[in-house]
């Protein structure tokens, strides 16, 4: 049986969002794998910080920023991102954002950065890497979805649409690349312990676990195990799969 510390050996992994949160978490559970780790964010000092803890591991780590609505800056990073590793065998589209509303004061612009960050985002930057994986015959793609794109939420009508979007977009891409030996598979996390839920008072963090069987909170590293098998030589046989990671919330 292969060790988990040499699952990803020799493998490239691209994680948009790797600053901080989620995205951070699964480029240190990858790397723990074997895998180098490619971080983009839009800032370069908060992948920075992540490329160093990777390397801390003995594993390459490369930085980059980019801001995943922007199509050109996309395809330029990602022709940067191949020129330098060589190779890129995974792609975590995990960069996302919230801006939450009722729909009745849900401003156009909240509908669209919404929708650009976590939908258009995810389009722009697996379209950018499919010509590498095509030639190559393999790759595995693991998009960040949310059990909200799955159930909805009142409050989050933009990013219940982005993150169904999400799951649509794999599905359709599983499809299309499965017979050149790429996977596409989504996870659909519940609430985890991030800046992104940080902002709960607890009150709502109360009436949450009442609708969570295993009664707490994910951690970010919750999410990152679950890529962590998506990305691995034993899920070969998924794609187009949605694994929520939710305490049993959307079962
Ligand atoms: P976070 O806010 O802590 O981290 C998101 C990262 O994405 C940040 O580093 C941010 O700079 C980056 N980012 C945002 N917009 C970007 C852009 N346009 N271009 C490049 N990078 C950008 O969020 P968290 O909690 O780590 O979330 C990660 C993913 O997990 C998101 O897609 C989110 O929707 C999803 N998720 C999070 C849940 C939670 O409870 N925290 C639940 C379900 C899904």
């Amino acid at each position: 049986m292969t060790a988990i510390m040499n699952l990803l050996e020799q493998q490239v992994a691209v994680i948009t969002g790797a600053g901080r949160g989620i995205g951070r978490a699964i480029a240190m559970k990858l790397a723990s794998a074997g895998a180098g780790i490619v971080g983009v964010d839009l800032r370069v000092e908060d992948v920075e910080k992540t490329a160093l803890e990777v390397r801390g591991l003995g594993r390459p780590a490369w930085a980059y920023a980019a801001n995943v609505t922007d199509a050109p800056g996309v395809e330029a990073c990602a022709e940067k991102i191949l020129a330098e590793t060589g190779r890129v065998d995974i792609l975590v589209n995990n960069a996302g954002i919230t801006r939450d509303g009722l729909l009745m004061r849900m401003s156009e612009a909240d509908w669209d950065a919404v929708l650009d960050t976590n939908l258009k985002g995810t389009y722009l930057f697996t379209k950018a890497f499919t010509r590498s994986f095509l030639k190559q015959k393999s790759g595995r793609i693991v998009n960040i979805a949310s059990v909200i794109g799955l159930i909805g939420n009142a409050g989050q009508c933009n990013y219940a649409a982005s993150k169904a979007g999400v799951i649509g977009f794999t599905k359709s891409v599983a499809r299309e690349l499965a017979s050149r030996g790429i996977t596409a598979n989504a996870i659909a996390p519940g609430f985890i312990e991030t800046a992104m839920t940080a902002g709960l008072n607890e009150e709502t963090r109360t009436a949450l676990r009442k609708q969570i069987p295993l009664n707490c909170l994910g951690q970010a590293e919750d999410v990152a195990n679950a890529v962590l098998f998506f990305a691995s030589p034993g899920a070969r046989y998924l794609t187009g799969q949605v694994l929520a990671v939710d305490g049993g919330m959307a079962m």
